[in-house]
């Protein structure tokens, strides 16, 4: 699983005075007609039993730089429930739940529905409401690091198939 390169969103519900917020990395985009998007959270995350009180979250995918709050939601730093939100600057989105300055994306999402899966539950959400900068790379968690994805790619690199070498059939 550390191989499997992943986007680090946070994944916060809740009002202010009881909000409850967790790095993820399970997030992901499942349609977009309608807009819906799926994240998977372990049962004993503090989060996990709000989402359902509240029928609401919040994903915000995290920009390079951001990893100081990737490692705070992450419960590394010891930090538990509504002190998290002091670090990074959070604000009160239309549905209620808090969202993220900074952030690539702040994506608010309606509970649709959601399915236990052994120790974790897949949360359904339809997106509600978001902005997005267009300027922000990514935060990316590979193999134990945070990674901040660089520039795009060169579109014309590296682009062409492969071909066959000269007098080579293949057969
Ligand atoms: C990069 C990264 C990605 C993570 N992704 C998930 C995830 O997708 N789902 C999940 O339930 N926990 C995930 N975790 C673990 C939670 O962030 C961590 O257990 C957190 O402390 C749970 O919140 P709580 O302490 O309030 O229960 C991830 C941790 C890291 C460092």
């Amino acid at each position: 699983m550390r191989n499997v390169a992943g986007q680090v969103s946070i994944v916060a519900t809740g009002a202010p005075g009881h909000r409850r917020g967790l790095t993820a990395s399970a997030v992901c985009s499942l349609t977009d007609e309608p807009p819906t998007l799926l994240v998977c959270i372990n049962r004993n995350a503090a989060a996990h039993d709000l989402i359902i009180a509240h029928r609401a979250f919040s994903v915000n995918a995290l920009a390079a730089g951001q990893e100081a709050i990737a490692h705070v939601f992450s419960g590394m730093a010891g930090i538990t429930g509504e002190q998290r939100f002091a670090t990074g600057t959070w604000s009160v989105g239309a549905t209620g739940v808090p969202v993220l300055a900074a952030a690539v994306c702040q994506l608010e999402c309606r509970l649709d529905d959601y399915k236990e899966a052994s120790s974790h539950t897949v949360f359904f959400g339809h997106v509600v409401a978001g902005t997005a900068s267009t300027e922000a790379s990514a935060l990316i968690y590979h193999r134990g690091s945070y990674i901040g994805l660089g520039e795009p790619c060169d579109e014309n690199a590296d682009v062409e198939p492969p071909r066959a070498a000269s007098g080579t059939s293949g057969k």
